[in-house]
């Protein structure tokens, strides 16, 4: 793990250790929190959000990917969370559209795909970026990028946590 100012790269040997972060990561967040989670195909953004939302859940219940729906909602412990991918989105109206902007505000969000909004997306939100390792089909690097200070003290929690057992 290297930390440094608004900024914290975490290697994720497998899937187990994915779980692990994503479920620490689920229990620090607020109702109104956004998670955007960038990096290519195939490299575990539904994978971490699936296992973020299942830790929170009010009922237990599938998570499948939004890739089709675009949009899954769910009722957390934290409040209402929407999980969505944007991938498939090629005009920002069609964003609007959905209602996501305005769930920022009054939701948890979870967005794949977060390069769609441009202009729209949250400046308050915690950036999480996937990236493969070469040579290790199950370890995946990610790197935490934020602005608002309010994530320092979560990652900060998170982190040693993780690193502690
Ligand atoms: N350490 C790991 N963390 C997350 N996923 C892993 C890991 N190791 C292997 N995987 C596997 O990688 C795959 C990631 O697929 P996933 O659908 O989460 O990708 P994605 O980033 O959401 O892709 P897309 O951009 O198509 O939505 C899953 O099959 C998962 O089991
Ligand atoms: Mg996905």
């Amino acid at each position: 793990m290297k930390l440094q100012n608004n900024q914290t790269e975490k290697r994720l040997g497998n899937e187990k250790a994915t779980c692990r972060f994503a479920t620490a990561l689920g229990h620090c967040l607020r109702s109104t929190d956004t998670i955007l989670l960038s990096g290519e195909l195939g490299t575990g953004k539904t994978f971490f959000a699936r296992a973020l939302i299942q830790s929170i859940l009010v009922q237990p219940e599938e998570v499948p990917s939004p890739t089709f729906t675009l949009v899954q909602t769910y009722k957390t412990k934290l409040g209402d969370l929407w999980h969505s991918d944007l991938y498939r989105i090629a005009q920002i109206e069609e964003i609007e559209e959905l209602g996501l902007i305005d769930a920022f505000a009054h939701s948890i969000c979870v967005v794949e795909w977060p390069d769609r909004l441009g202009p729209l997306m949250p400046e308050e939100a915690l950036k999480i970026e996937f990236k493969m390792l070469t040579n290790k089909a199950l370890a995946r690097n990610v790197i935490l990028t934020w602005t608002d200070a309010k994530w320092t003290q979560t990652v900060t929690k998170i982190m040693s946590g993780l690193s502690s057992g």
